[in-house]
């Protein structure tokens, strides 16, 4: 279980990592964020509501879902908003993320799913606060922006460790080489495109 516990950690450390500095989730976003908890804690209701709502009326994302799965799925998105606003936002809640990335992972949900419905949050937040008129709406605008990127980054580069895990273990295919494969097979079509092109 550490062992595993020690493969999130270390996933989520490496994709903040290769965000600059400037961009990346900050110990003064958390700050902001802590300060406002309350205020952030009191949309938890509408958000819940709001996310389902879009995810149940759109076919593609519709289709994930199980009949009469909805409740379960609102109380685990509350408990989500709930830990993510009283915090830590620290290692230990990016490797979770990256858990959670993985959950997704095996119920078929696809990156341009999930870093919508991160954008869709950070949407949300913003707009609730302007609209409430909010004394920080901008800071904390800016630093929810910043988290939900990351949770986005964390979970998607997650997605994409799994599947190279996946081929290594089904075809013993080492991750470095699919690495290569990949950026070489891109050479090779970017090539032919300007070919055409020309
Ligand atoms: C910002 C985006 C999202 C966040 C933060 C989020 C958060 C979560 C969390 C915390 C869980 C519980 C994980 C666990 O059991 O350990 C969960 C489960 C789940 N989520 Fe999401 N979610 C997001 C986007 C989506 C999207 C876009 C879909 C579908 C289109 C989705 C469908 C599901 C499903 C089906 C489960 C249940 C998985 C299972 O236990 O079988 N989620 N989500």
């Amino acid at each position: 279980m550490d062992k595993d516990n020690g493969f999130f950690q270390g996933l989520a450390q490496r994709v903040l990592a290769e965000m600059p500095p400037e961009d990346r989730f900050s110990q003064a976003d958390a700050e902001a964020l802590a300060r406002h908890k309350g205020a952030l804690l009191a949309l938890g209701d509408e958000l819940v509501r709001a996310f389902y709502d879009t995810l149940f009326a759109h076919p593609p994302t519709a289709r994930v879902f199980r009949e009469g799965e909805r409740p379960d799925r609102e109380e685990t998105l509350r408990r989500w908003w709930q830990r993510t606003v009283q915090g830590p936002l620290d290692e230990g809640y990016f490797a979770w993320m990256a858990k959670v990335g993985l959950v997704h992972v095996v119920r078929g949900v696809e990156n341009p799913m999930m870093l919508a419905m991160a954008s869709f949050v950070a949407a949300f937040v913003e707009h609730k606060t302007h609209e409430g008129g909010h004394p920080e709406a901008e800071p904390l605008t800016e630093a929810f922006y910043r988290l939900s990127m990351a949770v986005g980054a964390v979970i998607t580069h997650g997605y994409d460790r799994y599947r190279a895990l996946a081929l290594y273990n089904v075809a013993g295919m080492e991750p470095a080489l699919l690495e290569r494969l990949t950026v070489e097979e891109a050479r090779e079509m970017l090539e032919a495109i300007r070919k055409e092109g020309a």
